[in-house]
Protein backbone atom coordinates (compact mmCIF):
# COMPACT_ATOMS: atom_id res chain seq x y z
CA UNK A 1 0.00 0.00 0.00
CA UNK A 2 0.98 3.58 -0.33
CA UNK A 3 0.12 6.45 2.09
CA UNK A 4 -0.88 9.84 0.69
CA UNK A 5 0.74 11.83 4.15
CA UNK A 6 -2.06 14.31 3.28
CA UNK A 7 -4.64 12.34 4.08
CA UNK A 8 -3.39 11.45 7.30
CA UNK A 9 -4.26 13.17 10.30
CA UNK A 10 -1.30 14.57 12.66
CA UNK A 11 -1.56 12.08 15.22
CA UNK A 12 -1.86 8.70 12.69
CA UNK A 13 1.37 10.50 10.16
CA UNK A 14 2.94 10.70 14.15
CA UNK A 15 2.33 7.13 14.49
CA UNK A 16 3.68 5.78 11.10
CA UNK A 17 6.99 7.69 11.13
CA UNK A 18 7.86 7.12 14.66
CA UNK A 19 7.31 3.13 14.17
CA UNK A 20 8.87 3.60 10.92
CA UNK A 21 12.10 5.60 11.73
CA UNK A 22 13.55 3.65 14.06
CA UNK A 23 15.17 2.96 16.05
CA UNK A 24 15.58 6.52 17.17
CA UNK A 25 18.13 7.65 20.41
CA UNK A 26 16.50 9.14 23.45
CA UNK A 27 17.62 12.79 24.16
CA UNK A 28 17.45 12.91 27.67
CA UNK A 29 17.57 16.50 27.84
CA UNK A 30 18.76 18.60 31.50
CA UNK A 31 18.14 22.29 31.42
CA UNK A 32 17.91 24.93 34.17
CA UNK A 33 15.58 28.00 34.76
CA UNK A 34 15.54 29.73 38.26
CA UNK A 35 17.12 27.28 40.24
CA UNK A 36 14.86 24.60 38.62
CA UNK A 37 16.35 21.73 36.87
CA UNK A 38 14.39 20.72 34.34
CA UNK A 39 14.99 17.00 32.84
CA UNK A 40 12.93 15.47 29.84
CA UNK A 41 13.36 12.77 27.05
CA UNK A 42 13.21 13.56 23.30
CA UNK A 43 13.45 10.73 20.80
CA UNK A 44 13.23 13.32 17.53
CA UNK A 45 16.57 13.42 18.31
CA UNK A 46 19.57 12.62 15.21
CA UNK A 47 23.18 13.80 14.69
CA UNK A 48 23.84 16.03 12.01
CA UNK A 49 27.18 16.75 10.95
CA UNK A 50 30.41 16.16 13.59
CA UNK A 51 32.36 19.18 12.01
CA UNK A 52 30.89 20.90 13.73
CA UNK A 53 29.59 18.46 16.37
CA UNK A 54 25.97 19.15 16.05
CA UNK A 55 23.15 17.57 16.92
CA UNK A 56 19.33 18.05 16.48
CA UNK A 57 16.38 17.86 18.40
CA UNK A 58 12.49 18.62 18.11
CA UNK A 59 10.59 19.62 20.61
CA UNK A 60 6.71 20.53 20.76
CA UNK A 61 4.62 22.73 22.51
CA UNK A 62 3.04 21.99 26.43
CA UNK A 63 0.00 23.50 25.35
CA UNK A 64 -1.44 25.69 22.55
CA UNK A 65 1.49 28.89 22.42
CA UNK A 66 3.52 27.34 25.34
CA UNK A 67 7.00 25.79 24.44
CA UNK A 68 7.95 22.54 26.97
CA UNK A 69 10.05 23.28 29.33
CA UNK A 70 13.30 22.74 27.76
CA UNK A 71 12.29 24.37 25.11
CA UNK A 72 11.98 27.44 26.64
CA UNK A 73 14.98 27.00 29.00
CA UNK A 74 17.40 26.30 25.84
CA UNK A 75 15.71 29.23 24.14
CA UNK A 76 16.46 31.21 27.35
CA UNK A 77 20.19 29.81 28.35
CA UNK A 78 21.43 28.83 25.23
CA UNK A 79 23.00 25.65 27.04
CA UNK A 80 21.14 21.72 27.58
CA UNK A 81 22.97 18.73 28.68
CA UNK A 82 21.69 15.26 26.86
CA UNK A 83 22.36 12.50 28.69
CA UNK A 84 21.60 9.09 27.23
CA UNK A 85 18.93 6.03 28.79
CA UNK A 86 20.25 2.81 29.60
CA UNK A 87 18.55 -0.33 31.08
CA UNK A 88 19.24 1.17 34.32
CA UNK A 89 17.42 4.23 34.27
CA UNK A 90 14.31 3.65 31.87
CA UNK A 91 11.81 3.99 34.38
CA UNK A 92 13.33 7.22 35.53
CA UNK A 93 13.05 8.88 32.01
CA UNK A 94 9.55 7.44 31.61
CA UNK A 95 8.89 9.47 34.36
CA UNK A 96 10.51 12.28 33.30
CA UNK A 97 7.71 12.66 29.71
CA UNK A 98 4.89 13.60 32.42
CA UNK A 99 3.74 16.93 32.16
CA UNK A 100 4.69 18.96 35.15
CA UNK A 101 4.33 22.81 36.06
CA UNK A 102 7.33 24.78 35.24
CA UNK A 103 8.36 24.98 38.68
CA UNK A 104 8.70 21.78 39.16
CA UNK A 105 12.01 19.67 38.61
CA UNK A 106 11.53 16.32 37.56
CA UNK A 107 14.70 15.23 39.34
CA UNK A 108 13.58 16.86 43.06
CA UNK A 109 9.76 14.90 42.39
CA UNK A 110 11.34 11.82 41.24
CA UNK A 111 14.78 11.83 43.55
CA UNK A 112 16.66 11.13 40.25
CA UNK A 113 20.47 11.68 40.86
CA UNK A 114 22.14 14.34 39.08
CA UNK A 115 25.81 15.50 39.69
CA UNK A 116 27.48 18.61 38.00
CA UNK A 117 30.93 17.85 36.43
CA UNK A 118 31.22 21.00 34.43
CA UNK A 119 29.91 24.31 36.35
CA UNK A 120 28.85 26.15 32.93
CA UNK A 121 26.68 23.98 31.78
CA UNK A 122 23.59 22.16 33.79
CA UNK A 123 24.06 18.79 35.62
CA UNK A 124 23.97 15.57 34.56
CA UNK A 125 22.00 12.22 35.35
CA UNK A 126 24.56 10.29 37.68
CA UNK A 127 23.33 7.06 35.77
CA UNK A 128 24.10 7.62 32.56
CA UNK A 129 27.55 6.22 30.44
CA UNK A 130 27.75 8.84 28.43
CA UNK A 131 26.24 12.50 28.41
CA UNK A 132 26.58 15.99 26.06
CA UNK A 133 27.05 19.09 27.02
CA UNK A 134 25.64 21.57 24.24
CA UNK A 135 25.20 25.52 23.68
CA UNK A 136 22.44 26.33 21.52
CA UNK A 137 23.69 26.90 17.88
CA UNK A 138 20.50 27.17 15.50
CA UNK A 139 16.91 27.17 15.38
CA UNK A 140 15.36 25.44 12.86
CA UNK A 141 12.17 27.51 11.67
CA UNK A 142 9.54 24.97 10.38
CA UNK A 143 5.55 25.36 10.46
CA UNK A 144 3.40 23.79 12.50
CA UNK A 145 3.82 22.84 16.79
CA UNK A 146 7.34 22.04 16.19
CA UNK A 147 10.53 23.74 16.83
CA UNK A 148 13.55 21.69 16.18
CA UNK A 149 16.90 23.29 17.70
CA UNK A 150 20.44 22.67 16.54
CA UNK A 151 22.77 22.03 19.68
CA UNK A 152 26.56 22.21 18.84
CA UNK A 153 28.45 19.17 21.43
CA UNK A 154 31.10 21.31 23.36
CA UNK A 155 31.83 18.18 25.53
CA UNK A 156 31.44 15.00 26.23
CA UNK A 157 31.07 12.73 30.11
CA UNK A 158 32.10 9.15 29.37
CA UNK A 159 31.86 6.81 31.71
CA UNK A 160 35.43 5.40 33.17
CA UNK A 161 36.01 1.91 30.59
CA UNK A 162 33.84 2.96 28.28
CA UNK A 163 36.30 4.61 25.88
CA UNK A 164 38.85 2.30 24.42
CA UNK A 165 42.39 3.08 23.01
CA UNK A 166 40.92 3.82 19.32
CA UNK A 167 38.39 6.59 20.61
CA UNK A 168 35.55 4.25 20.28
CA UNK A 169 33.04 4.40 22.26
CA UNK A 170 31.41 0.85 24.53
CA UNK A 171 28.00 2.52 25.64
CA UNK A 172 24.48 0.76 26.26
CA UNK A 173 22.34 3.07 25.09
CA UNK A 174 18.42 2.08 25.29
CA UNK A 175 16.28 4.06 22.12
CA UNK A 176 12.90 4.14 20.84
CA UNK A 177 10.90 2.22 18.57
CA UNK A 178 7.39 3.56 18.08
CA UNK A 179 6.05 3.44 21.59
CA UNK A 180 8.51 0.99 23.22
CA UNK A 181 11.64 1.13 24.80
CA UNK A 182 14.47 -1.59 22.86
CA UNK A 183 17.81 -2.17 23.75
CA UNK A 184 20.38 -2.72 21.06
CA UNK A 185 21.79 -6.14 20.09
CA UNK A 186 24.65 -7.00 17.97
CA UNK A 187 24.23 -8.72 15.00
C1 LIG B 1 10.93 8.30 24.98
C2 LIG B 1 10.20 9.60 24.80
C3 LIG B 1 10.52 10.40 23.73
C4 LIG B 1 9.89 11.66 23.55
N1 LIG B 1 10.24 12.41 22.47
C5 LIG B 1 9.72 13.64 22.32
C6 LIG B 1 10.14 14.47 21.23
O1 LIG B 1 10.98 14.10 20.41
N2 LIG B 1 9.59 15.72 21.15
C7 LIG B 1 8.70 16.19 22.06
O2 LIG B 1 8.25 17.34 21.96
N3 LIG B 1 8.28 15.42 23.10
C8 LIG B 1 8.78 14.17 23.26
N4 LIG B 1 8.40 13.39 24.33
C9 LIG B 1 7.47 13.95 25.32
C10 LIG B 1 8.21 14.87 26.32
O3 LIG B 1 9.18 14.14 27.03
C11 LIG B 1 7.18 15.44 27.33
O4 LIG B 1 6.29 16.29 26.64
C12 LIG B 1 7.80 16.19 28.51
O5 LIG B 1 6.79 16.45 29.47
C13 LIG B 1 8.43 17.53 28.13
O6 LIG B 1 8.94 18.10 29.31
P1 LIG B 1 9.35 19.61 29.49
O7 LIG B 1 8.08 20.47 29.40
O8 LIG B 1 9.93 19.62 30.86
O9 LIG B 1 10.32 19.96 28.43
C14 LIG B 1 8.93 12.11 24.49
C15 LIG B 1 8.59 11.27 25.56
C16 LIG B 1 9.21 10.02 25.71
C17 LIG B 1 8.83 9.12 26.86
Amino acid sequence: MIIDYKEVNDLNRYKIMSDTVVPRPIAWIVTEDDGVINAAPFSYFVPLSSNPAVVIVSIGEKEKGVPKDSLHNILKHKKATICFVNKENTEQVKLCANNLDKEDSEVQKYEIEVERPLNDFPPMISSTQTALFCEFYQKVDIPGKTTPIILEVKKQYIEDGRLDERFHVHVENVGRSGAFFKAMVDL
